[in-house]
This record gives structure tokens, C-alpha cells and sequence, in this order.
């Protein structure tokens, strides 16, 4: 699989998959690690995701790139899911402030983690492009590593401001939604389409048509399935797609 700045391209989200099942967890998190993924994505607002993710990466945290969340109103509840993170991990590798909330307030104490070592880069996200103004904000105070935002042919605001703005200040990004939360795969385009892109899956499709735009980092699906863990990961090498085929895609995904 190709790697960029944050590792291998295709990684996993985990919001709304595995919650407290750390077998079904475990099942995901082996078929990635074979499939030669590496960045795990989860939150404290994924009910008990992390704490899944932690059982199934017993054997294998070394291998990992965990890239968690702080999702808090107040430092003193942030700090709270920090010292569980710090428990079930150890460390982090990416740490991000959740949909913006609070993030002047916890931007001070994550530094001050960041530069004891404790955390490799920081970052920040957002689902919706009504915050996409206050997220470049919080780009240009050039104190984040990585940002996180929606791309799929139905969610492109990002390319008119965030993706230009970060490839300038050199930010690393983190592509969630790529499947428009699962609505874009449930209409496939026939097999000569795929052919002609190719690629075996429509899921591969639009996982490359992201990855495409080199200022994409890595790409963050979520699946509950380990065959569709294995199948997305294909799409992280290359060929990369031209012009002419992301216009295929997005005809097909309109
Ligand atoms: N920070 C934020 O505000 C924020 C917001 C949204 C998302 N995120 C992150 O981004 C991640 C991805 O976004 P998302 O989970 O909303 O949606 P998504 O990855 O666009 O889509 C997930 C859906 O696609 C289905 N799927 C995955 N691979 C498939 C395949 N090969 N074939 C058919 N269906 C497939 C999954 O169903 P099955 O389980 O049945 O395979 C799941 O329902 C999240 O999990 C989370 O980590 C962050």
C-alpha cells in the first residue's frame, strides 16, 4: 500500500461499528493489519470503540497508528478521556480535538502533552461544512498537525478552502466519510465502469477517486466486515486516477 505523511493510505473508522463487541473488533482490526493498514480512527463519542480497539490491539500496538479523539466541553472532562486514552493505548500518535468543541481551551493542555512526548501530532475535525470558517481558523493558528474533514463526490466544500489551506501550511489530511456515511455504495455502476476504472469494487472506486487528490493523506472507511476490510484496503495503491476517470466516478455517484 502506498504510504504519505501519516503511513499506509487506507485506514478505518470506527464510529457506529464496533461499540463494545471487542471480538467483532478484533476480526476488523487483524483483516487490516494484513491488508497492510495501520491508522486506527476512533472518539469518545464512538461508545465504547476505543475501548474495543485497545482489547484488539493487544498483540499488536506496535503496529498501529492510533488517531483518537478529545471530545469534551470543559479541560477537566478532557483531561478525564485523555488519562483512559493514556490507559488503553499508552500513547497517541494523533490526537484531535472532536467537531471543534472547546478546542482554544484544550489546544494548551494537548500542547504541553505533545511536547512531553506523549503525543506525536495533534489535529482537529469537523463533519460540517457550516464549521469548515471556523476550522480554517483554527488551521491558520498553525498550532495543528493534521485536520480532518468529509470528502466523497457528494461532499467537495473542502476543496474550496481547507484542502488548499492545508497543503499550504503543510497539514496533514485525514479523509472521513469517504462513502458519504454508506449511502454512496448501495448503487454500484456496472461491471465495464469498474473495469475501465480499475478496480474490482465501487467501495475501491470511491476510496482511489479520494486518494487521488495528493493532498489526501489517508482515507478512513468503516466497515463491520473483514472481507470489506480486506477488498478497501486494495484501493491504497496505485495507479491513482486522472482527471477523466474522477469525472466517471462522480457521473456515476451523482
Ligand atoms: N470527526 C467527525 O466529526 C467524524 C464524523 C463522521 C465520521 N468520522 C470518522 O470517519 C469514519 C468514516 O465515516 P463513516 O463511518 O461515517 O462513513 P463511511 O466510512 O463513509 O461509510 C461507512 C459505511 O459503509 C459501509 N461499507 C464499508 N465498506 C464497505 C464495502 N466495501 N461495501 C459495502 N459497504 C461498505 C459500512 O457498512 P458495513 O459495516 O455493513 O460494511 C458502513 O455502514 C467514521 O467511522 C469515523 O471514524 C468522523
Amino acid at each position: 500500500m502506498e504510504e504519505r505523511r501519516l503511513g499506509p493510505v487506507v485506514g478505518l473508522g470506527t464510529w457506529n461499528t464496533f461499540d463494545l463487541n471487542a471480538e467483532l473488533a478484533s476480526e476488523v482490526v487483524t483483516a487490516a493489519l494484513d491488508s497492510g493498514c495501520r491508522l486506527f480512527d476512533s472518539s469518545p463519542m464512538y461508545g465504547g470503540a476505543e475501548l474495543s480497539l485497545s482489547v484488539a490491539f493487544e498483540e499488536s500496538r506496535e503496529q498501529t497508528v492510533i488517531a483518537t479523539k478529545i471530545w469534551a466541553r470543559t479541560v477537566e472532562a478532557g483531561r478525564a478521556q485523555y488519562a483512559r486514552q493514556v490507559g488503553w493505548f499508552g500513547r497517541m500518535e494523533i490526537e484531535q480535538i472532536h467537531n471543534l468543541l472547546a478546542w482554544r481551551e484544550h489546544l494548551e493542555w494537548l500542547e504541553r502533552e505533545r511536547d512531553a512526548g506523549r503525543i506525536d501530532r495533534l489535529g482537529v475535525t469537523h463533519y460540517s461544512s457550516s464549521a469548515f470558517g471556523e476550522l480554517a481558523d483554527a488551521l491558520r493558528t498553525g498550532r495543528f498537525d493534521t485536520v480532518q474533514i468529509p470528502l466523497n463526490p457528494h461532499e467537495r466544500e473542502c476543496e474550496r478552502e481547507l484542502l488548499p489551506l492545508a497543503a499550504e501550511l503543510g497539514i496533514a489530511v485525514i479523509v472521513m466519510r469517504p462513502f458519504g456515511g454508506g449511502g454512496l455504495v448501495l448503487r454500484p455502476p456496472p461491471a465495464e465502469v469498474l473495469a475501465e476504472l480499475g478496480v474490482e469494487t465501487w467501495p475501491q472506486a470511491l476510496l482511489k477517486w479520494a486518494l487521488s487528490d495528493e493532498r489526501v493523506d489517508v482515507v478512513i472507511p468503516a466497515t463491520t466486515n473483514p472481507e470489506r476490510t480486506r477488498s478497501n484496503a486494495k484501493a491504497g495503491s496505485p495507479p491513482w486516477f486522472d482527471d477523466e476517470q474522477r469525472r466517471l466516478v462522480e457521473q456515476w455517484a451523482a
